[in-house]
Formats: structure tokens, C-alpha cells, sequence
């Protein structure tokens, strides 16, 4: 495989990453002894940014592939093309970064079904390879590569889960929204704002993740106070801002959106 075409998936300049906890060390621990890794948590908490952080801070290609129900097993692993000289394989997302060295980070598996889950089987355990059975072609995973999949426990129906076997092939970090203080930090940094307008974003965002399972399915999401204060950033008044960025996405009631407006209130 060509250099450029791993060059192509590298992450050039440092992604920002505000470290939570321990999460670094222990997923550049995972990488040396290529463990495959599972992030869990709810959307918008920093899953994704931490896997781009990570696969910079370690130089090595990194591939995305957000998962969905429609998703097949060729659309991982490849297929046969028909073009004027007749068929062509290509490889698909999976098989390009098992053949590269690359991290492949597979965002909300679960979305995706069991059948199309199980052939990451045999890249996740001792064999690390990747049989392409209508290619008839055996892929050994480049000693680089690593599978990374992230899904959100709380979204979960019993037909939508991850099967044991394959959520047992994989060492696990769990990731919440962070403590107020990083995550005013972040929203700061990430929307442009003053740290006490921040302050009172994550006040709000608090305030909502305790209706979790009193009326809403999930609080207020970091991503969705960083819209918030990126609206503010651009001149939008903060009440605005909240309403559109934070309240109207999570609720379609009338009276959960009042009570939420009214905690937007309460702090600007
Ligand atoms: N620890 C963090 N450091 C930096 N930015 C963060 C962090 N956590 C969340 N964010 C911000 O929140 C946004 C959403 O995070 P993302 O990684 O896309 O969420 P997830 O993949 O968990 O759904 C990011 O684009 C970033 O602006
Ligand atoms: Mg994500």
C-alpha cells in the first residue's frame, strides 16, 4: 500500500483535547499492546474528538466509519465494482485500514446489525486478520492497526445491543459529560466565549441532565453547548442562543420546553 495513501488519512495538525481523567494513558497502553477499545457514553461528550486526539498523538492514520442499520458487511470489507473491463475489487473502510496501519474507528456500532458487527471477529483477537471470502483473499492486519468502536449504553433496546462476544473482545473507557470546571473550559475554547458566560452554559446543561429519565431521554450534550456559545460568539443574546442551541434540539413538549427555558432564565 502506498505511502500516500496512508498519508492521506493522518491528522495533520493537533486536535484540541481537554484530558478528563486517566483516559490518555490508559487508551495509549490499549494501542501498544493493540487492544481493541470500546468508548462509552452519551452522544456529544467528546468520544470522537478523543479518538482524533489520540490517533495525532500517535501519528497513525486514522478511519472513521459511522455506523447505521443499513450497513452490510461489503460495505466494511469491500466488493467487486463492475466497470468497462469487467470487475474491480475495492477494499472497503476496514480492509484499508487493516492493510495501512491505521486506527479504524467504527462511531455508534450498535447502530449497525450483528451480522455486519461479527466480522470484526477475527481483527479483534489473537488471528488479527480479515478473510475477504469473495475475494478469497486473507488479510493480515498491519502490526500498526487497531479497531476503536464507541456506542451510547443508554440508547440500547435488547435487539440493539452488542452481543457478548463481541463486547467481550474489547477493553472499555467510560465517558460522561466532564466535571463543570473542564467543561466550561472546553465550551470556552470551543464556542469562543467569556469562562463565566461558560459557567452559566454548563449550569443550564446540569440542570437538564437531571431530567434525564424524568421527560427527556439525555441532557443537554457538551456539542450542544458548544452551539450554543458559538451562537453567542457571533452576537446572538444568550437567551436565544440557549432556546436554539439547547432547549429546541432536545425536546419536542411544550412543557418540558418551558421548563427548560425557565432554567435558561434562571441563569442569564
Ligand atoms: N474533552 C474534550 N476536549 C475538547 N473538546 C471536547 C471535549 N469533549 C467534548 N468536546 C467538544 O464537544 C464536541 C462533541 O464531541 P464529540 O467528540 O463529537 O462527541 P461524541 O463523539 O461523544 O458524540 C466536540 O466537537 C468538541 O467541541
Ligand atoms: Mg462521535
Amino acid at each position: 500500500m502506498s505511502e500516500t495513501h496512508r498519508d492521506q488519512y493522518l491528522i495533520r495538525e493537533e486536535p484540541y483535547y481537554r484530558t478528563v481523567e486517566d483516559e490518555v494513558r490508559l487508551y495509549e497502553a490499549a494501542y501498544a499492546a493493540r487492544m481493541p477499545v470500546m468508548l462509552k457514553g452519551p452522544t456529544g461528550c467528546g468520544k470522537s474528538r478523543f479518538v482524533e486526539y489520540m490517533a495525532w498523538r500517535l501519528e497513525r492514520p486514522l478511519i472513521t466509519v459511522a455506523c447505521n442499520e443499513d450497513m452490510t458487511a461489503s460495505d466494511l470489507v469491500g466488493r467487486f465494482l463492475l466497470d468497462a473491463d469487467g470487475t474491480r475489487w475495492q477494499d472497503g473502510p476496514l480492509t484499508v485500514a487493516a492493510r495501512i496501519g491505521a486506527i479504524c474507528y467504527l462511531d455508534e456500532v450498535v447502530e449497525a446489525r450483528q451480522d455486519t458487527t461479527v466480522v470484526i471477529h477475527p481483527l479483534t483477537d489473537h488471528r488479527r486478520c480479515l478473510p475477504l471470502e469473495k475475494k478469497g483473499e486473507l488479510v493480515e492486519a498491519h502490526p500498526d492497526f487497531q479497531i476503536v468502536i464507541s456506542y451510547n449504553p443508554g440508547y440500547q433496546s435488547l435487539m440493539k445491543d452488542l452481543k457478548q462476544s463481541t463486547k467481550q473482545r474489547f477493553g472499555a473507557l467510560d465517558f460522561s459529560y466532564p466535571g463543570a470546571a473542564i467543561e466550561a473550559e472546553i465550551v470556552a475554547h470551543e464556542g469562543g466565549i467569556e469562562r463565566d458566560q461558560a459557567d452559566r452554559l454548563v449550569q443550564v446543561a446540569q440542570r437538564s441532565r437531571n431530567l434525564k429519565g424524568h421527560g427527556l431521554d439525555e441532557g443537554m450534550s457538551t456539542r450542544l453547548l458548544v452551539y450554543a456559545a458559538q451562537l453567542m460568539a457571533k452576537g446572538i443574546e444568550p437567551r436565544a442562543a440557549a432556546q436554539m442551541a439547547l432547549v429546541r434540539p432536545l425536546t419536542d413538549d411544550p412543557d418540558m420546553r418551558d421548563t427548560l427555558d425557565a432554567a435558561v432564565d434562571t441563569y442569564f
